[in-house]
């Protein structure tokens, strides 16, 4: 009887002693540590349980529900401690990651829309409220499309009007204008038609004014009876929403191998009205595009009857539009993506 007394008593003291251990661990492992040394293996309350075997059969009962009170009192402690610990290491990682909200916020740098997609933008609904449809072709384009079927023979002098990048061995080229769509749009359609077509565009050039690459807008109107009374009409429309309707206007005789007769369109120098000064070389007139009635070999070459149909073509840099436009005097700046720049457009 003594003997399990004692024992009680150890394993009541023992859990004790646990309980104020842990009351002082100092952090989670600390308190695991703590937790074995009395419940483990080889623990504390083990090493006490060993007088088990030399108890009489009948205290044996009694001395397990005493060991197994020991090792419940400090589990509970241990996980009501691990509980607490918890709790505050979340409380601590509240506060640490905490956001003031009430912060004023940075501005992000947002891309600016760079002002040659609004103006091309623009020149597309110029035309679309005027009925035309966009039409696009390939930039990497055949020699045929973009010279042969368009009047230009081969050697003729005309293909030096525009330097072209070649793309070696093979019968490929860097389209120089937007002109080979009108071929691909013929090809694939009767007349009526109706088209525009804008994109980008190649030359080996390079200067405050041209740029190896520049985007274009390409017009085509084929239809029976359409005259050069039509393309004056629409070219004056065109030139009224784009430019205003005060902006003046000249259709200059000039030469492209797929229209006949050819013109180069002007508008007054809006730099200095028309005085003249070193933007329009003294001219006081400012070139905005070529156009002309579409050359009857060339509706010849797409298998349109010249003698039923007839139609007008025009192409402008879109470039050149946005420069005048904006007032801007080096083209590159178009292409530099400054945000210095493109933010007065925003
Ligand atoms: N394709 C010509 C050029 O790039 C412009 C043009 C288009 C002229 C349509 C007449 C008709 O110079």
């Amino acid at each position: 009887m003594d003997d399990i007394e004692s024992l009680e008593r150890d394993l009541a003291a023992l859990a004790a002693e646990a309980q104020d251990a842990l009351a002082s661990a100092a952090d989670r492992e600390d308190a695991i540590q703590i937790k074995n040394r009395y419940l483990g293996r080889n623990g504390q309350v083990a090493a006490l349980m060993r007088v088990l075997r030399d108890l009489p059969n009948e205290a044996r009962p009694r001395a397990g529900q005493a060991s197994n009170a020991c090792k419940r009192a400090i589990e509970a402690t241990f996980s009501s401690l691990m509980e607490r610990i918890a709790a505050d290491e979340l409380a601590r990682r509240i506060e640490a990651e905490r956001l003031d909200i009430s912060l004023p916020a940075r501005r992000p740098h947002t891309l600016e829309p760079n002002p040659l997609r609004a103006v091309e933008q623009d020149l597309i609904d110029i035309f679309a409220a005027a009925g035309f449809e966009v039409a696009s072709g390939p930039e990497v384009e055949r020699d045929f499309y973009n010279f042969e079927a368009l009047n230009f023979p081969p050697d003729h002098p005309a293909r030096d009007m525009q330097d072209t990048f070649v793309l070696e061995g093979e019968d490929l080229l860097m389209r120089t204008h937007t002109s080979p769509v009108q071929i691909r749009t013929m090809l694939a359609y009767e007349p009526p038609i109706r088209v525009i077509s804008p994109g980008r565009v190649y030359r080996v050039d390079e200067d405050p004014t041209h740029s190896p690459v520049f985007h274009q807008v390409e017009g085509l109107l084929i239809d029976e009876g359409v005259t050069f009374a039509d393309l004056k009409g629409t070219l004056r429309y065109f030139i009224d929403a784009c430019f205003g309707l005060q902006a003046r206007a000249r259709f200059r005789p000039s030469y492209f191998p797929f229209t006949e007769p050819s013109a180069e369109v002007d508008i007054g120098c809006i730099f200095c009205d028309g005085d003249g000064c070193s933007v329009c070389s003294h001219t006081g007139w400012l070139e905005i595009m070529g156009c002309g009635m579409v050359d009857p070999n060339v509706l010849e070459h797409v298998g349109i009857d010249p003698d039923r149909f007839s139609g007008f073509a025009f192409g402008m840099g879109v470039e050149r539009i946005a420069m005048l436009r904006h007032r801007v005097p080096d083209i590159r700046l178009m292409f530099g993506n400054d945000l210095r720049f493109l933010r007065q457009f925003s």
